[in-house]
């Protein structure tokens, strides 16, 4: 025992049995998934990373495997050899991958014991993601949590292949670096050779790779680790890899038609086809239509702009919002007249007003068109209301609803209902895959809380040529050279063309309010580089957890990572992140004030 002098090789994977193995000799080894004794036998449920193969051992057979056998516990790692048999009739399974053999060993060592475990490894998906996370060695036995990573593994594969037979190269950037403004936090590390230095961990590597675009590196890539500190969900962790690609000399459809390709190679290790090219949608119909710029195109449900008639009306609620700037807009439910009880208006109305509207009105379009509504009747004229009618496409048996607010909220709260009015009716198709193209987002946003403008993706993307001139006069019209690739409502990947000239680059950093001695300061390098030849370049990068996470079906990228970080970013099996030794803080010279640090430990606690 302990392994370390066996006398016995494996030469077999379970998962390479056939019942044609039946009497063929073999030596197979792996945990011990289950085991039972059994009027004087014992059963055990041998596991490798194939397979499962059910082992027996009989006293009266062999006595010193047996007595082996006895001493196992689930988990224990095992190898034995012996002659493969057919199951006794009666006793196949023949549903169960290897449930016609079973194997009599001649020889079996125990190669480690196991302690008792934590959990059951077949019942993992049940327990408690915060154990599983901080046993996440035994978590990955787990034939999911494999397949996860096997998938992962074999769309890295794909994605790698596929550029470079469309001769990318891959480079490596640094991870000690300077801050990247990609809009998140940074993770700082302490300089010890130049005190009070900090490299930043890099959130993407976007001005290296477009320095190896003025470098003449014309088509890059890198399945690259990034780094962002922003409050985590489901879909974000605080380290992440990107498929990461820049390429010189290309406009807009280059990038994207190897976008395209590449997530069809990518999507086809899942089994799923996907046709190109993708659908394009401007950004401002996507917002107009679905209230978000990543929409689920699985189902419709669009909106109806009625501002029309609320502009008309006496009603000052909808004629107010729409004098103020605003919209009235509806959802149309076909079919849904009479179908909700009250209770769900009331969740509904509760649901609007937690996502920001002041309320939500309903217009239920009986047969023979007969009305019932939410109180509307009192201030609009029938005629408004069949204008209404109309505007949304509604016939008799609909069921609208309907809010009026500015352009934002409307946008922000029907695109929250439309998504929950999916789920709730069952309208999104699960066998669907959607993808596409949003383009034409606008260059800048308004920042309300800095009081100044911000980029909407980086500062490098480009404006649309023929708005550079609004850059001075109207910047907030200004539109940028940037895309998104969406599937089913998932932000999968963003780029964009970029700036490629240091007087544009100057100009985008004025509107935002880099000044030249900032500017000089943060990003003084790529100003040289793009002054020193840059070509013309574009580029893009998608999340790979994400998109592993889908193809997998998985509701949390943390079930393709093998080791992510809970929603706090911390590691329960490594507890990283942990107090530094004094010693190691004084050669950074640093050092955490008591006072702040107790307090910080309290809020948290
Ligand atoms: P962006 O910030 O849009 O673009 O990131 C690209 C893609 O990376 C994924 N992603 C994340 N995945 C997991 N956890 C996170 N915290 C996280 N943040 C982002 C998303 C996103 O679409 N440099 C630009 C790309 C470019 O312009 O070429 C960039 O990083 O799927």
């Amino acid at each position: 025992m302990g392994g370390l002098k066996v006398s016995i090789k494996r030469d077999t994977y379970l998962g390479q049995l056939t019942p044609n193995h039946a009497d063929k000799e073999v030596c197979v080894a792996g945990w011990v998934n289950a085991r039972r004794d059994l009027g004087g036998m014992v059963f055990v449920e041998l596991r490798d990373n194939s397979g499962k193969l059910q082992l027996v051992s009989d006293p009266n057979r062999n006595k010193e495997v047996h007595d082996t056998f006895v001493k196992l516990r689930s988990e224990c790692v095992l190898i034995v050899k012996g002659k493969l048999s057919r199951r006794p009739e009666g006793t196949e399974k023949p549903e169960q991958p290897n449930g016609l053999l079973e194997l009599y060993p001649d020889q079996a060592e125990i190669l480690n014991m196991a302690a008792p475990i934590p959990f059951q490894i077949d019942l993992g998906r049940q327990v408690d993601e915060a154990l599983r996370l901080k046993y996440r060695y035994l978590d990955l036995r787990r034939k999911d949590m494999q397949n996860n990573l096997i998938l992962r593994h074999r769309v890295t594969t794909a994605i790698r292949n596929y550029l470079v037979a469309k001769n990318f190269i891959e480079v490596e950037t640094p991870i000690l670096t300077r801050a990247t403004p990609e809009g998140a936090r940074d993770f700082l590390v302490p300089s010890r050779l130049n005190v009070g230095d900090w490299y930043a961990l890099p959130q993407s590597p976007q001005l290296f790779k477009q320095t190896l675009m003025v470098s003449g590196i014309e088509r890059y890539y890198q399945i690259a680790r990034c780094f962002r500190d922003e409050d985590l969900r489901a879909d974000r962790q605080p380290e992440f890899t990107q498929v990461d690609i820049e390429m010189a000399f290309v406009d807009e459809s280059d990038i994207q038609s190897v976008t395209e390709g590449l997530l069809q190679a990518a999507f086809a290790e899942a089994g799923v086809q996907i046709s190109v090219p993708f659908q394009r949608i401007p950004y401002q119909d996507a917002m107009e239509l679905y209230g978000s710029d990543k929409p689920d195109l699985r189902f419709d449900l669009s909106f109806k702009d009625l501002s029309p008639v609320a502009a008309a009306c006496d009603f000052k609620v909808f004629r107010g919002a729409v004098e103020s700037g605003g919209q009235l807009k509806a959802i149309c439910l076909k079919g849904m007249q009479g179908k909700l009880t009250r209770k769900q208006f009331d969740l509904y109305q509760d649901f609007a007003k937690a996502c920001g509207a002041k309320g939500l009105a309903w217009v239920e379009f009986q047969p023979e068109g007969k009305l019932r509504t939410s109180g509307l009747e009192k201030f609009l004229k029938p005629e408004e209301l069949a204008s209404m009618k109309e505007l949304s496409g509604a016939e008799d048996g609909d069921l609208i609803l309907l809010v009026a607010d500015s352009k934002k909220v409307v946008a922000n709260v029907l695109g929250r209902l439309r998504l929950k009015l999916g789920e709730d009716f069952d309208l999104i198709d699960k066998n669907r895959h959607e993808m596409a193209w949003i383009v034409d987002f606008p260059l800048f946003e308004y920042n309300e809380d800095e009081k100044r403008l911000e980029a909407v993706h980086h500062p490098f993307t480009s404006p649309r040529t023929e708005d550079i001139d609004k850059l001075s006069s109207a910047p907030e019209a200004a539109h940028a050279r940037a895309y998104d690739v969406i599937y089913n409502g998932v932000e999968i990947g963003g780029g964009s063309i970029r700036i490629h000239s240091k007087e544009m680059q100057d100009k985008v950093f004025s509107a935002i309010g880099i000044d030249e001695k900032t500017a000089g300061d943060k990003f003084g390098f790529l100003l040289e580089a793009l002054a020193s030849g840059a070509p013309p370049h574009g580029g893009i990068a998608l999340g790979l957890d994400r998109l592993v996470m889908l193809l997998a079906g998985a509701k949390s990228i943390r079930e393709v990572i093998a080791f992510p970080k809970t929603q706090s970013g911390t590691c329960p099996m490594t507890n990283a992140p942990s107090a530094a030794p004094e010693e190691q803080l004084k050669e950074l010279h640093i050092s955490v004030h008591e006072l702040e640090k107790s307090k910080i430990t309290a809020d948290k606690a």
